[in-house]
């Protein structure tokens, strides 16, 4: 049973720590250096280390510091090219070996996103940024890129632009003058990197620009640090936006689990082309601008991202089949954390927020019905972006939130929640092996009675069920969506009045805050789509399709959008995907959350839209958002 995306022999032979020296070349767009790999040998006489690459240019390898002979095999379009590099005989298990590989990425390289200077915020210098999952990390350095190998790293970084990576910086220092007081842009600094804690190849990461550093105020009575990173321009905004919450949800986050591990806990607000919300990357999380609400109503993304410092940083999938290990515990302890800080009402808020995501992925994969299972089993080298979707977060998080209240309620769940993590700490597991330690756990802590209530728990049907439904009906705490739900019935049953005598108002919207807007947006659209007049009337009255909030601008394109051959929907549709192109600035809502959605959308009502609105900015998406989105347009199988 290995990793059904990674074709390296790492259960033989498996790296501990890799050394990275690379030079970030702007003006080649390329990362060129090496890579040093200490590896344990777990089989007598292995033969071979094989490694996964993608578009890697392999200039020579070493092994003990003698060159050593290898082969670069032929691409295959979702795994890449293993990379075997012959090893002397007579290894014994047990014992380390050093292989270093000299490379240089190239122009393929799908896992970093090089920006010019007219993508940023500043307009002055340019970008670069990484994004590693799921199996993207083989595109930057030759690594065995699957979860079930935790490794350390350090690196040595030169760049003409501040250096960034997911790991705790040792030199030059963070609070110190930006890029050590040298020339930005002109003189090469060697930015020193080191992680001291094995993590999954995922996690590996790096952004370069004109980025600055602001601490954030010390939490009382911690050791670790935090602070955000972005450009100048946006430094103000974002360390107003999360300020407040960073670390006190770490705070919350260390007292619902255990301690946090990696000693530094920063943020990184990226340019908008970023293509997810955020990114876990240790010691780093990477956000897109788009939670620049200015109100700090999206602050829920980093409860989410943080969370993941224990669930996936600390316990990790085994492989793309277990991610929901990651996602889906990870999202019930981020709501746990909302009804911590904030109340119970919230927590109900976020499962029926994601509820709907959920029953819209579902939906999507009617199709491709083993997409809709929590437990997927991949076949070798299929591609698990094809997989992403809500479905291992929402379905995730329903069962933790099932389990909960099937066990009886937090106070007997959470101390298990504390053996779960710690029990599995720095490991990489599978679903199995969660249900086994959870079931030994309550032998151990209540018996026959708890045994019991597991056992009414239909697993199979939770792990390998397809279909529309939960295997259980699930009650939230809808108190924040009542008066979404009402105001939405009201513009249901007004479809038949003229639109003079409606006693709609400017101010319905008011008292809602802004998920509770995105709430009664999604909520019309659980009904037969409004007449095009009433949706003029709603965007003209409530003004959503100039608001700066992504999420509530999203769901009412998708609400406009539904009847795909009205003729609001062909007059929105043009609007969506201009937002989503930039307008001709070139700075796209890259995040696929928006974009992918926004573009499926258009698509439903004008192919050629979608296609030419897509072409026309094409190459100022990320490789990834662009593969993905060439696939929703039918550009690509
Ligand atoms: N780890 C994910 C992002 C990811 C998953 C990237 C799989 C590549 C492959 C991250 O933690 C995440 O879930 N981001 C969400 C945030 C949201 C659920 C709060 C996103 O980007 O939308
Ligand atoms: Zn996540």
């Amino acid at each position: 049973m290995t990793d059904p995306t990674s074709q390296a022999n790492y259960t033989e032979i498996a790296t501990e720590h890799v050394l990275f020296k690379w030079t970030i070349d702007f003006a080649n767009q390329i990362i060129a250096g090496t890579a040093t790999h200490d590896l344990r040998i777990s089989k007598n006489d292995v033969g071979e280390v094989i490694f996964d690459t993608a578009d890697l240019d392999i200039e020579s390898v070493e092994v003990e510091g003698k060159s050593a002979s290898y082969e670069v095999k032929p691409k295959h379009p979702i795994m890449g090219s293993a990379l075997h590099i012959n090893l002397p005989s007579g290894l014994k298990s047990g014992s380390l070996i050093k292989a270093t590989i000299k490379y240089q990425t190239t122009k393929e390289c799908t896992a970093l996103q090089w920006l010019a200077k007219e993508q940023t915020q500043g307009k002055s210098f340019p970008y670069l940024f990484s994004q590693c999952q799921p199996i993207y990390a083989r595109a930057m350095a030759p690594v065995q890129d699957s979860p079930s190998v935790k490794i350390k790293y350090s690196a040595e970084v030169i760049s003409v632009l501040p250096a960034l990576m997911s790991a705790i910086r040792q030199s030059p220092p963070s609070d110190g003058p930006a890029h050590d007081g040298k020339v930005i842009g002109k003189d090469a600094v060697t930015y020193v990197y080191h992680q001291p804690i094995p993590i999954p190849s995922y996690l590996i990461a790096i952004a370069a620009g004109n980025v600055v550093y602001r601490p954030f105020p010390r939490h009382p009575g911690k050791e670790w640090t935090c602070g955000i990173w972005s450009e100048p321009e946006l430094i103000e905004a974002a360390y107003w936006e999360f300020s407040e919450d960073t670390a006190r949800f770490l705070a919350s986050a260390e007292e619902i689990v255990v301690p946090y591990r990696f000693g530094v806990y920063d943020l990184l607000v990226l340019p908008p082309s970023f293509p997810y919300g955020g990114m876990e990357n240790a010691c780093l999380t990477f956000l897109t601008p788009t939670l620049l609400a200015g109100d700090r109503t999206l602050v829920d993304v980093i409860a989410h991202e943080l969370t993941h410092s224990w669930f996936g940083n600390g316990v990790t999938h085994a492989n793309a089949s277990h991610f929901w290990l990651n996602e889906g515990w990870t999202t019930y302890i981020e709501r746990l954390l909302l009804q911590v800080i904030h109340t119970p009402a919230d927590r109900g808020f976020s499962f029926i927020i994601g509820y709907k995501g959920l029953q819209d992925d579902l939906e999507m994969y009617v199709d491709r019905p083993k997409y809709q299972r929590l437990v997927i089993d991949f076949e070798k080298g299929e591609d698990p972006d094809d997989a992403y979707s809500g479905v291992p977060y929402d379905k995730g998080a329903n069962l933790i939130l099932h389990l909960e209240r099937t066990i009886g309620g937090l106070d007997v769940f959470l101390p298990y929640v504390r053996d779960y993590v710690s029990t599995f700490m720095g490991k990489s597991i599978t679903t199995q092996e969660w249900k086994s330690h959870l079931y030994g756990y309550y032998e151990k802590h209540g018996g026959a009675g708890k045994i019991k209530a597991l056992d009414s728990i239909d697993w199979d049907a939770w792990f390998y069920g397809e279909g529309l439904q939960l295997p259980v009906k699930m009650e939230y705490d809808s108190s924040l969506a009542e008066s979404a739900y009402k105001l939405a019935e009201r513009w249901d049953s007004s479809r038949a009045v003229e639109i003079s005598k409606l006693s709609f108002h400017e101010s319905d919207l008011d008292n809602f805050s802004s998920t509770q807007k995105v709430v009664f947006l999604e909520r019309l659209q659980s009904y037969k789509p409004l007449p095009s007049s009433h949706v003029e009337h709603l965007a003209s009255l409530y003004k959503v399709s100039s608001t700066h909030n992504a999420e509530i601008r999203l769901r009412f394109y998708q609400f406009c959008l539904a009847d795909p051959s009205s003729p609001v929907a062909l007059k929105y549709a043009a609007q969506a995907a201009d937002w989503v192109i930039g307008g001709g600035t070139g700075m796209v809502v890259g995040r696929m959350k928006f974009c992918r959605d926004v573009f499926r959308a258009v698509y439903k009502v004008d192919k050629d839209l979608a296609v030419n609105a897509f072409q026309k900015e094409k190459n100022a998406f990320h490789p990834i958002a662009r593969k993905l989105i060439e696939k929703d347009l039918k550009l690509l199988s």
